[in-house]
């Protein structure tokens, strides 16, 4: 099978393309680098064996999207190309609403052109906006709540491929949510390494550890949750990869949703304590005030994807922290 993988040298992508070229797919990449580099592809490289071809192509721009397509005689495509930077996406929504939005329907109508018929989407977990509870299942109710408008924009993606799938009785669509991805290939040779201020935990975590932040803020320690701090559900970014090859041997006309994640919820103080244990140094951090939007709790009941698409996670938080060091010490 041959897959297109836009956003293939983005963190979740590369890792992706590694597991899809060890399991004998043939693989090209689609990414315009907004937030990250060509490099990757010299690593996925050294890693496989084999240099997948590259097309520094922005999913708007329709044409090149369009060649790329017809080109390429693909069977499917995973779509991790996007924007997403929460506390960016407030400051430049429409920005946003372009690239997420606008980039999927140009990808869409190259599909179709192409006649390529499947597709697995990057959803996330932010879908579920504030549900009211702490585990997730894929049947809660979507679009109500949600915090940003990049997740917004995850949730009008979701809905525009729903639609697709009705039209198009041969479309093959996966919406897999994300929980929180973690961790690095374990020969820390491919890592997240965002361009510009991250905004997640464990980027953050790492440039504390480097020293370019002088301490982590912890956002708030008077929630509702074990010791004070928010609880999620961190997955380790090669269990996630492993996910979409799960996917991709499952699609069936029509559109099918599945969570990604452990089952696990972690609290902010115990992911410093893991990444204090493996480090063997101290991670300096203050209490912050809380973060806008942010939820106390939750995380994945992920029975569905190992019922029906015989997935689940491997590796533990620990294997992440093992793995994000190797990867900072190499940069
Ligand atoms: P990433 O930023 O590392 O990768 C995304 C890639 O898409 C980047 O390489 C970027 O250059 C590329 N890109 C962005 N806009 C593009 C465009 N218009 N044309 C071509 N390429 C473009 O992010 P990631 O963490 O690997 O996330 C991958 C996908 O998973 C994204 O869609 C993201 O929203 C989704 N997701 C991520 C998380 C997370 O916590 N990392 C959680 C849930 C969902
Ligand atoms: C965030 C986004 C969500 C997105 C997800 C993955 C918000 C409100 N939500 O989720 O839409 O899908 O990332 O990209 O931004 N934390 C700190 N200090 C920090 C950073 C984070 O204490 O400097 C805490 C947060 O309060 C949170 C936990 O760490 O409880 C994880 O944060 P983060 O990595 O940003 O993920 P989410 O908040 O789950």
């Amino acid at each position: 099978m041959k897959i297109l993988v836009t956003g293939g040298t983005g963190y979740i992508g590369s890792h992706t393309v590694v597991e899809l070229l060890k399991d004998g797919y043939e693989v090209e990449i689609l990414d315009n680098l907004a937030n990250s580099k060509a490099s990757v592809v010299d690593v996925i490289e050294e890693l496989t064996g084999i240099k997948p071809k590259f097309h520094q192509v922005d999913l708007l721009d329709k044409e090149a999207t369009k060649k790329v397509m017809q080109e390429g005689g693909f069977d499917a495509v995973i779509h991790f190309a996007g924007l997403k930077a929460v506390a960016e996406s407030v400051e430049q929504p429409l920005r946003y609403y372009e690239n997420n939005i606008i980039g999927t329907l140009n990808l869409l109508a190259a599909m179709k052109d192409a006649g390529v018929k499947r597709l697995v989407f990057s959803s996330s977990a932010t879908v579920y906006g504030d549900p009211g509870k702490n585990a997730y299942t894929e049947d809660l109710p979507t679009g109500q709540n949600i915090a940003s408008p990049y997740g917004k924009t995850k949730y009008m993606i979701e809905e525009i491929l729903k639609d697709e799938a009705v039209a198009d009785p041969e479309f093959e669509v996966m919406l897999l949510r994300y929980f929180n991805p973690i961790g690095a290939h374990e020969s820390g040779k491919l890592g997240e390494d965002p361009n510009g201020r991250p905004n997640n935990l464990m980027p953050i975590i790492m440039k504390v550890a480097k020293g370019e932040y002088p301490e982590l803020s912890v956002y708030g320690n008077d929630y509702p949750t074990k010791d004070g701090t928010c609880v999620r559900d961190y997955i380790h970014v090669v269990d996630l990869a492993k996910g979409h090859l799960a996917a991709l041997k499952n699609m069936k006309p029509g559109v099918k949703i599945y969570n990604l994640g452990s089952g696990k919820g972690t609290s902010v103080l115990e992911m410093i304590a893991a990444f204090e244990k493996a480090s063997g140094e101290k991670l300096p951090y203050k209490i912050a005030e809380r973060r806008a939007g942010d939820l106390p709790e939750f995380y994945a009941v992920p029975t569905k994807a190992l019922e029906e698409l015989g997935w689940k996670t491997e590796l533990t938080i620990e294997d992440a922290m093992n793995d994000t060091i190797k990867y900072l010490n190499n940069f």
